[in-house]
This record gives C-alpha cells, structure tokens and sequence, in this order.
C-alpha cells in the first residue's frame, strides 16, 4: 500500500490565517515549513485512491500530487472515495471541492452520517455518491486490495452540531485499521483521539505504522497564544503529546511500530524542526514529517 500525507495540520493549517504567533509568523517568513490542513491519500494497486477524510486543502493537495490527478479520459479520476474519521469541519468540508465526480463512495460512522444528512442531499444532486457505514459489522474492502476495519475512538461533538444532534455517541470519532492483504502491511489512522484506551493499544500493537493525534504538545498551549485559548483547546478533545497519560508515554510502548503525529495545530512547538518538543518526540522514535511525504506499507 502506498500512503501519501496530504497534509499534516489541524483545522485552520499552519500558519493559521487569522494567527499572529511567533510559530505562524516563522511560517509565513519560511523560517518553518508550512502545513495544509490534515488529509491523507492511499492505494493498495497504484491505481484506485482514497483519501482519509477530506480537508478544505484537498484542491491543492489533489493538485500536488501527481498520482492523483485526472486522466485518462478528460473526467477520470483515479479517487474512488473518502473514510470519514469525524464529522469535524476541517474533515468534511473538502467533500464539497469533489462534488460532481460521478461514483465517489464515501465512509463514515451512523452519527457522522446523520449530522451530515443535509450536505449528503446537497452533494448527491451534484452526482449521486454512495454512502456507507463504516462501523458495519466485519468492516469493508475498498477497490485496490485495501481491507478496512472502523474503532470508536471518541465522543467529541464538533462545535457546530445543533443540541438535537449532539446525542452522547461513542462512536463520534473512529480510528481506521487498514491492511493490504497483499503486503500484509497495516496502517492505523488515528487524528483524532480524546483519551487514550487499551482498543488503541491493541491496534498499534500490531499495526506496521500509526498515524496519530498530534494536535497539541501541552495540555494548555492554546492559553498561550489567545485568551480563553485553554477553555477551548480542553472543549476540544484531543489527548496532548507530553505528559505522563500523554500519547507520547503511550507511544513509547510500541517500539516495533512506525509512528507519525499528525493534524499539528499552530501552537504546536512540533512544527518547529528545532523546538525541544521535537528532539523529546525524536529521543521516542516517534516522527514529525511534512506535507507530501510518501510511504509504502
Ligand atoms: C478539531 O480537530 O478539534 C476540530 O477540527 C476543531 C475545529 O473545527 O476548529
Ligand atoms: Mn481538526
Ligand atoms: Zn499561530
């Protein structure tokens, strides 16, 4: 399986256009590498791609990367769908720079499904997609050899949910287990993760590699940079990098395993080649790479 990293930042992307920090402002002089809004692409034979949810970046992403552009014929596309982990905004909304592209089939938990009902209608008039249940029982097979299992990993909301929606769900957020029969090689896709639980620990155990929830380094970092920040960062359910119930710690017990952070919000010293934070992630094995990296699993 070919797996290329679209994009590496959390919502807003890196630097953030309305984020003044030192990190953003390094961003926009060069002095650090810029990051579009977390995305990935994969394929299990070279010629049928999905994307791994679906960011307001995929336009450009698309069009930075070569394997994923248009052709044969002047409307084919080599993209088959899109694997929803969340229904968050800087997830889904890329779903509307595809509109139109005849056959996408798109994947996502029942109460993602739900609240994107209204946009599911708007799209399909578009060109009718097919939308599937990711969490149906003994999971699915995607075009290319790609065997495909969903974990509720979360019950964060995203913050635009109206309150008849918002129902208790455990199953808000997933994690993706995808196996290239194949290869044999197995990559857990995990951007979002609130807490970690032993269902993480057993599907890093034997994945090849993880893709992990790397949004914030600390706890509090968003207070910070702008006021009522930590309030904010706290509402927004992601497990920080450091600590001792960190994803670090919990990282540091699968040392066999290839791990990644990805979705890196702006506050996040990670961005920066030569913070600290970096080197302490490096010590661990653990990875920070950028956008348009490719691997095979
Ligand atoms: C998140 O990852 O928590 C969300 O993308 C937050 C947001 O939509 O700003
Ligand atoms: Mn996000
Ligand atoms: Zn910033």
């Amino acid at each position: 399986m070919r797996v290329v990293l679209l994009g590496t930042a959390a919502g807003g992307g890196f630097p953030q256009w309305n984020c003044a920090c030192a990190l953003c402002a390094a961003a926009r002089d060069g002095k650090l590498p810029s990051r579009t809004q977390e995305c990935v692409a994969l394929t299990g034979n070279g010629r049928d791609w999905w994307l791994l949810n679906a960011s307001p970046d995929i336009r450009a992403q698309l069009t930075a990367t070569a394997a994923l552009w248009p052709g044969p014929g002047p409307r084919d596309t080599p993209l088959r769908g899109v694997l929803l982990t969340d229904a968050e905004a800087d997830h889904v909304t890329g779903l509307t720079v595809l509109r139109g592209a005849p056959d996408l089939k798109v994947y996502a938990a029942p109460p993602v499904r739900t609240v994107l009902a209204p946009a599911r209608g708007a799209l399909d008039s578009y060109a009718p997609w097919e939308w599937a249940d990711s969490l149906a029982d003994g999971g699915f097979v995607l075009a290319g050899g790609l065997v495909v299992t969903a974990h509720p990993v979360g019950a964060k909301v995203p913050a635009y949910v109206p309150a008849a929606l918002a129902e208790p769900d455990g199953r808000w957020v997933t994690a993706y287990r995808i196996e290239d029969l194949a290869t044999g090689g197995v990559l857990l896709y995990a951007p979002c993760v609130g807490s970690w639980s032993d269902v993480l620990d057993e599907l890093c155990a034997e994945a090849d590699c993880v893709l992990l929830d790397g949004t914030f380094f600390t706890a509090r970092e968003m207070g910070t940079t702008v006021r009522s920040g930590a309030r904010r960062q706290a509402a927004m359910g992601h497990l920080p990098v450091s600590g001792a119930h960190g994803s670090l710690a919990a990282l540091a017990r699968h040392p066999r395993t290839r791990r990644i952070y990805t979705h890196l919000n702006n506050t996040n010293p990670l961005v920066d080649p030569a913070s600290r934070a970096r080197a302490q992630v490096a010590a661990e094995g653990v990875e920070v790479l950028p956008d348009g990296i490719e691997f095979a699993l």
